[in-house]
């Protein structure tokens, strides 16, 4: 008997995950699961666990480089409305680990909030944009997370303060753990100059970065430490508009990669590699892999 046969209400087989992925590239998963709530959330990893099932969690897919073969595993995708929800009060908002980035900011900054409107323009998920501290040189999402409630592998659910995470760039502490829902805490503010702010900010992104309808997984590298530019060392590398099969460094930003019609995930991490030899040749940096791959 199948870990999940009595699971087919939220669990499907052989789901293709390319269009669940803002790349569009990739095979499929071995099973997709959809848990409608917390317990069945815990229902789900505890059954994995005990049967020795490999699980990923899936957002926006927006960070992520999901392998031509697919992947034998049980992607966990947590769509529905109990993780979507999103719940403004008078200075914070909680939100469940599914809920979209850009909704969560936008409720935020058309509510008069400030806190979050640093994070214009990035896609993905609460739970994905906590677990790699997403952001950019305008802030991070660390800043406004006042607290998680985070499941672990074996299904056991638990609040944390947001201290404990340690967040650092692109990265915090979760260790096998998976965040199940967040609170923020916001500031009260002029609804106009937040407003303004976050304009700003997507008025930046869009003019800097390739437009959103391409298809691309935002920044490939993280920025090294000391305050250099991935993007900007990739340039200089002169690997802009490089390709490799139907992958290609964007000519706006050299920190993205372009998938092109008929792209596969074998292109793009063959460009990964061009790029990580080529700019460590160049520069002596090794530039070290922001993008997901599964
Ligand atoms: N630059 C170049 N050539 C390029 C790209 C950039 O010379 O092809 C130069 C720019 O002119 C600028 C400097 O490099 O002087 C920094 O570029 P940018 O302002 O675009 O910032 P970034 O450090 O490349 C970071 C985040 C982005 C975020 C932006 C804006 C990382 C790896 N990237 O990019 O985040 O959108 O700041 O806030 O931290 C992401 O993480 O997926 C992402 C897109």
């Amino acid at each position: 008997m199948s870990w999940c046969n009595d699971l087919h209400e939220i669990c499907r087989a052989q789901v293709p995950l390319a269009p669940l992925t803002w790349f569009g590239l990739g095979g499929p998963a071995r099973w997709l699961v959809e848990p409608r709530s917390e317990s069945e959330l815990s229902t789900v990893l505890h059954r994995s666990a005990e049967s020795g099932v490999p699980v990923r969690f899936l957002g926006l897919g927006a960070n992520l480089l999901v392998p031509d073969e697919g992947v034998d595993a049980a992607v966990i995708r947590l769509n529905g409305p109990v993780f979507r929800r999103i719940i403004p009060a008078d200075s914070s908002i909680e939100a469940g680990a599914g809920a979209h980035l850009t909704t969560l900011v936008r409720t935020a900054v058309h509510g008069g909030l400030a806190g979050l409107e640093a994070l214009a323009g990035i896609p993905g998920t609460v739970g994905g944009g906590i677990r790699m501290n997403c952001g950019g040189r305008h802030g991070e999402i660390a800043s406004a997370v006042e607290s998680v409630r985070v499941i672990s592998s074996q299904g056991r659910l638990r609040d944390c303060p947001a201290d404990a995470l340690r967040f650092r760039y692109r990265a915090c502490e979760l260790g096998g753990e998976r965040v199940v829902s967040a609170r923020f805490h916001l500031e009260r503010a002029d609804r106009g100059l937040v407003l303004e702010r976050f304009r700003e900010i997507w008025r930046e992104k869009s003019r800097s970065q390739p437009a959103l309808r391409e298809k691309s997984a935002g920044c490939i590298f993280k920025n090294p430490p000391g305050g250099a530019s991935a993007g900007r060392l990739i340039d200089e590398s002169g690997l802009k508009g490089a390709r490799m099969g139907g992958a290609e460094v964007s000519d706006r930003h050299a920190n993205f990669i372009v998938a092109h019609t008929g792209a596969r995930t074998a292109d793009v991490l063959a460009l990964v590699e061009r790029i990580e030899e080529r700019v460590f040749i160049r520069t002596g940096v090794r530039l070290e892999r922001e993008v997901e791959v599964w």
